[in-house]
């Protein structure tokens, strides 16, 4: 292939990976652009095989055998695994992205025969080596702990040992400051054995860096790994001089960091706040007890309120993921609409464990998407609303948040359901969600519980409005 042609085909590859995103942003766009990005990565991949071996077919076979193994290894991971496992299985294949950059890092500046023109070259060179080293190594370390923490292999427990910070901070010094020596350093021998340290420098960096995020926060500091682990393709993507690979990297760069930012507003909480650890371990005040009365509803109940109501809300949340409810609440929504009422659905922006979890789910389900309504569209609606069903779901609507300045989860954005005329919530007790904060609306003079798993409850309610 000429230079000329790799480049249009790179150029086309970006272009597609850019207009695939694009395409996910809307819930009828974002399959198209899963299959745009599909082709993009598909080109980028068949024209870089086309260039490596042009020249020699020597590793051919090598090279061709391990791609099928990770293909078919990622295949059967990525079908078996369920959704609420995903930030898992991200976690893991972030630390693979970082361990590439190191393994290429490494290998580039061993290869032989580099011929640089000039020092600045040379020295440019040896720089990215070192950058894309401490970034992929960072980043591999930290994407094991962040998916042993999510797997419960390691404890979810910040780990906040005395003197940490700096500690950390003298590994980011060391880290800076050894460039320098290895810059300098004429035998490729000792220069290895500085980039070596480098790899084990930062290595324990990300150890130490995630070991003192608490469990709580891992889907966010995975977004944020999966930001480093773009940044570290890009680095490589300069040593191995492949356009693609720093413009995909970039992508998944910037994306990454735009993501960690929604995540964090979406939870009231500062990037900075995450990244150092601690949180929910020390705090103000001792937050609200929640004390009353709990109300029930059984499923014929709800289902006559159902049958009259005129405006209808349903809130899922991880419960509702967890139960795979969705495909019953689908039919819910189909009776309540023949029986003469508007339904729509209450989608906050962290509900489930992964951005877009609900959207999903329900798009799955089949759930017409003019039906699906982000949190700051409805949320002003609640007291215009006959009835709430809040299916699993529990952080995303207490009260706490708005009323307890010393909940954990103060400040953080919640859907105002208790503002309805009835909230019903199908969940299996009165047990905390995701945050571990009790919820005053279970015991809100307006709301009724609906014990039981949500599929099953959901299942039993499809059934009563039938006959309604
Ligand atoms: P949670 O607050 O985690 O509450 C889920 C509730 O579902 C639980 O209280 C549980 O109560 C119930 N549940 C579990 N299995 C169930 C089943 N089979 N049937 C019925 N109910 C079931 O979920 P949420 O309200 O969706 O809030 C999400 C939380 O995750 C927030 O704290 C958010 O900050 C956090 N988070 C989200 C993300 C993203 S990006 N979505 C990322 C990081 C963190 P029972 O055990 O009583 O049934």
């Amino acid at each position: 292939m000429s230079p000329q042609a790799v480049t249009v085909a790179y150029l086309a590859s970006a272009v597609l990976f850019i207009v695939g995103i694009k395409g996910f942003a809307k819930p009828d766009t974002a399959k198209t652009g899963n299959a745009l990005t599909i082709l993009g990565m598909l080109i980028a991949v068949a024209v870089t095989g086309l260039v490596a071996f042009s020249a020699t077919t020597e590793g051919l076979p090598f090279v061709a055998g391990t791609i099928a193994i990770g293909a078919v290894i990622g295949a059967l991971l990525a079908r078996s695994l369920p959704m609420t496992a995903m930030p898992e299985l991200v976690g893991l294949l972030n630390s693979f992205g970082g361990l590439a950059a190191v393994f290429v890092g490494i290998s580039s500046y061993l290869a032989p025969g580099h011929a640089y023109t000039t020092e600045a070259e040379r020295n440019v060179h040896l720089v990215e080596c070192w950058l894309g080293v401490a970034i992929g190594s960072l980043t591999f370390t930290g994407s094991v702990v962040a998916w042993a923490k999510l797997r419960g292999t390691l404890s979810g427990k910040p780990l906040l040992f005395p003197g940490r910070h700096l500690l950390n901070l003298a590994l980011v010094g060391a880290t800076i400051g050894l460039a320098w020596p290895f810059v300098g350093e004429a035998s490729t021998d000792a220069g290895l054995t500085w980039i070596l340290a480098l790899t084990a420098i930062t290595g324990v960096l990300g150890i130490t860096l995630v070991l003192a995020i608490g469990g709580a926060d891992m889907p966010v500091v995975i977004s944020l790994l999966n930001s480093y682990s773009g940044w570290a393709g890009a680095m490589t993507g300069f040593v191995l001089q492949n356009d693609v690979l720093i413009v995909s990297g970039a992508i998944v760069g910037s994306s990454g960091i735009i993501l960690t930012i929604v995540m964090c507003r979406g939870m009231n909480r500062s990037v900075l706040n995450v990244v150092f650890g601690g949180f929910g371990t020390e705090g103000g005040g001792p937050a609200r007890k929640v004390e009353g009365e709990v109300r029930e509803l059984d499923v014929a109940a709800v289902a006559a309120a159902l049958s009259t109501a005129k405006e209808v809300v349903i809130v899922p949340g991880y419960g509702m993921a967890v139960a795979r409810a969705q495909h019953p609440v689908k039919e819910l929504v189909e009776l309540v609409q023949a029986h003469g009422g508007r339904v729509r659905f209450a989608i906050h922006p962290v509900a489930g464990r992964l951005p877009g979890h609900m959207n999903v789910l329900l798009a799955e389900a089949g759930v017409p998407y003019d039906l699906v309504h982000e949190m700051e569209t409805i949320n002003t609606d609640f007291p215009k609303t006959d009835v709430v069903l809040v299916i699993g779901a529990n952080d995303i609507v207490n009260p706490a948040a708005v009323d307890d300045p010393n909940s954990a989860i103060a400040g953080m954005p919640v859907l105002h359901v208790w503002e309805s005329a009835l909230t019903v919530v199908f969940k299996r007790s009165l047990g905390a969600g995701y945050a571990g904060v009790d919820n005053a609306l279970f015991l809100h003079e307006r709301t009724r519980m609906l014990f039981g798993d949500a599929k099953k409850t959901a299942d039993a309610l499809v059934a009563a409005l039938r006959n309604v």
